[in-house]
């Protein structure tokens, strides 16, 4: 029985030494220390042995229990310094390494297209008015001398709404909101978005432009086409070819329409200015007499000119964008080259 028990101790020690887990060492436990171990059975048999053997078997079971007891504290303490070690050096971070740097954000070409615009203008005298995306037909269209069965109408092809209200198809309703408020001389730009049911490489649904509006007793055309000549230099420098159309639009009378070189082929012809060498940027004209009776001014007394510039149209001409999808896209590689 005592070599046994001395056999058992021996073979727990060298058990527990090579335990790798503590998971291991709760199974040695059971096995040595629990209650179907054979050093717990030696305990229990006690009473059946004499009583000089008594005495020696309890103690050396005791120490059993002792020296295994302690060897599985002592192998439970190297094993949970050495997953401490492990998790510390899996976890370590290395505090030298160069921090990512944030992302500058840019402005959006057409921002700054826009912020441009503005800038020319206000330093004429301009100043900025404003008007709502959503807008009535009767400022969209009527207030503007075009009646519903006007044919003009088509070339705006309209996103209704079911309020009977519609997406602005141009800036110009901000002249009329403009003139029932405010009495004359004035000057102001209304930049702004517009909708229409239009897209391809020039064209898109959602645009933006400027409408530009000076409305004093005198004012003629040379006024306008001066104004206009000064703002597109001031924009695309002196050396761009820029040429004015005669056109029409319900609302101005007479009408023009401006052409800008095509920066894509140099006015040579490509898909861009569809092979004609120009790109329309805006449209022009003196104000219909028809729109200062729609908003209560007498036409006798006051004349003015209005403008309509295509703002993606510039920002196209002016960076060699060939293609006006490109600023909706909101591509990172796009967007970071300006
Ligand atoms: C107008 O919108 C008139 N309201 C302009 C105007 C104002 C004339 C005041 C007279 C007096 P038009 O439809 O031509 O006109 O558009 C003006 C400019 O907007 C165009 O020259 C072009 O540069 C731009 N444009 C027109 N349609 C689109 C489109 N679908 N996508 C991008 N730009 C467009």
């Amino acid at each position: 029985m005592l070599e046994k028990i001395q056999q058992l101790t021996e073979e727990a020690v060298a058990a527990i030494e090579q335990a790798a887990s503590s998971t291991d060492l709760d199974l040695l436990k059971a096995k040595y220390l629990g209650k179907k171990s054979e050093i717990l059975a030696a305990l229990k048999s006690l009473k059946d042995l004499s009583p000089e053997e008594k005495p020696k078997v309890g103690q050396l079971v005791n120490q059993a229990k002792i020296k295994i007891t302690n060897s599985l504290s002592e192998r439970r303490a190297v094993l949970q310094k050495a997953s401490q070690k492990a998790t510390i050096s899996k976890e370590k971070i290395d505090v030298t390494l160069p921090a990512r740097g944030p992302r500058l954000g840019k402005h959006h070409p057409i921002t700054l297209v826009l912020e441009e615009v503005k800038k020319i203008f206000k330093e004429m005298g301009y100043v900025v008015a404003e008007g709502p995306d959503i807008e009535s037909e009767y400022n969209n269209f009527e207030a503007l001398n075009i009646p519903s069965f006007h044919p003009s109408r088509d070339m705006h092809d309209t996103f209704y709404l079911k309020s009977g209200d519609l997406l602005r198809t141009h800036t110009s309703p901000v002249q009329i909101r403009y003139m029932k408020k405010n009495k004359p001389p004035f000057a102001i730009i209304a930049p702004g978005r517009v909708y229409r049911r239009d897209a391809d490489v020039t064209h898109s649904a959602v645009f933006h432009q400027v409408e530009g509006l000076l409305v004093d007793k005198k004012v003629t055309f040379a006024d306008l086409k001066g104004t206009l000549s000064y703002f597109l230099h001031q924009f695309f420098g002196k050396n761009r070819r820029v040429r004015f159309r005669p056109s029409y639009f319900p609302f101005t009378e007479p009408s023009a329409e401006v052409d800008v070189e095509c920066i894509m082929c140099s006015g040579k012809g490509c898909r861009v200015c569809k092979e004609s060498g120009w790109l329309e940027i805006l449209g022009a004209g003196m104000v219909d007499p028809n729109v200062f009776k729609a908003v209560g001014y007498d036409p006798e007394k006051y004349l003015g000119f209005a403008f309509g510039v295509g703002i993606e149209r510039l920002a196209m001409l002016k960076y060699g964008i060939d293609d006006i999808r490109l600023f909706f896209e909101n591509r990172i590689n796009f967007l970071e080259q300006f």
